[in-house]
């Protein structure tokens, strides 16, 4: 991040010094799943928007995409009332998808929703952070799990809780799809005092908690506790301009892609396709670490 960015995000943090007091940090907490259910009771499906440009974004989600050469078994973690699964399922008639919520109220919206076919989609209710999404997907058995600004709605101790949850239903050489509330966003920088809960996170008017993730924290989560490796972890800055109040505001999110590793046969298997014999020349090596990390079994390699 721009280090300028950084120094004027944190002045405005550092003038607020309140926190939420520990009767309604807890209650906030204690009742994340009935806040959100409250909020599709009042807002129905009319609040978000189609996700359409998910698949710009993550290679995964286009058209034709397959795993080991079968179609994608996806997961989507928070599916609220589907703006994001639904249209995935509409452009890829081969995919598959769970897609689960702890509203009970969202996931009767998706399932009555005109996209939503049983035969292709299995919506149920469950709160990533304690129940076990193995009571109903088979373990280590689907292919790619995606958080877009789910993981924002956790609090940090319940973080790791839901990563562990994910990482036991992705199968080897499963990726995870990544996008959340960056650190700093204009939103972040927008809480009156006495909306605070802890550092980088928030509650809004309706109850709903608000987290904002740096890079580290994710990795922290993903790589550190999950096992998985990184493939992309980025910051994506977007500054919108409001004509009417001429007012540029500068959004922040994070976006990252998370790898589980292969097995020990899946990477015999990559380590013949990447010619893994004993590689002489700088160029076969990076030719080498290339194969590799397109398995997932390595980071990036350096620029
Ligand atoms: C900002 S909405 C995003 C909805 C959807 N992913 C989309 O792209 O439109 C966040 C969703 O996460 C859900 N959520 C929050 N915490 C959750 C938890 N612990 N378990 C399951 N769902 C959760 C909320 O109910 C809400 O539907």
């Amino acid at each position: 991040m721009n280090d300028e960015f950084v120094a004027r995000a944190q002045e405005v943090l550092a003038r607020d010094t309140s926190t939420v007091p520990e009767f309604w940090q807890n209650k906030y907490r204690d009742e994340a799943a009935k806040n959100w259910d409250k909020f599709y009771n009042r807002n129905a499906t009319n609040f978000y928007k189609d996700r359409h440009w998910t698949d710009r974004e993550f290679e995964e989600l286009r058209p034709g995409y397959t795993f080991a050469e079968k179609n994608p078994v996806l997961l989507e973690i928070g599916c609220g009332v589907g703006n994001f699964i639904l249209p995935v399922l509409e452009r890829n008639p081969s995919v598959y998808a769970y897609a689960c919520d702890f509203s009970p109220r969202a996931v009767d919206y998706v399932k009555a929703s005109d996209g939503y076919n049983p035969d292709r989609c299995h919506a149920f209710v469950c709160d990533i952070t304690q129940d076990q999404l193995t009571d109903t997907i088979p373990p280590h058995s689907v292919d790619i799990v995606s958080s877009i600004f789910v993981f924002s709605a956790l609090p940090p101790e319940k973080q790791a809780a839901a990563v562990s949850n994910i990482v036991r239903v992705l199968r080897p050489g499963g990726r995870v799809l990544i996008r959340e509330h960056g650190l700093y966003d204009m939103a972040q920088l927008r809480f009156k005092p006495g909306r605070k809960l802890a550092d980088n996170l928030y509650v809004r008017q309706d109850g709903t908690l608000s987290y904002y993730y740096s890079t580290e924290r994710l990795r922290e989560l993903f790589v550190a506790h999950g096992g998985l490796v990184e493939l992309d972890n980025d910051y994506v800055f977007r500054r919108l301009t409001n004509v009417k109040k001429e007012l540029d505001v500068d959004r922040v999110f994070v976006q990252a892609r998370f790898q589980a590793p292969l097995d020990s046969s899946a990477l015999e298997t990559a380590l013949q396709d990447a010619h893994i014999v004993g590689p002489q020349t700088e160029e076969e090596r990076r030719q080498a670490w290339e194969a590799l990390y397109m398995h997932g079994c390595v980071p990036p390699p350096a620029q």
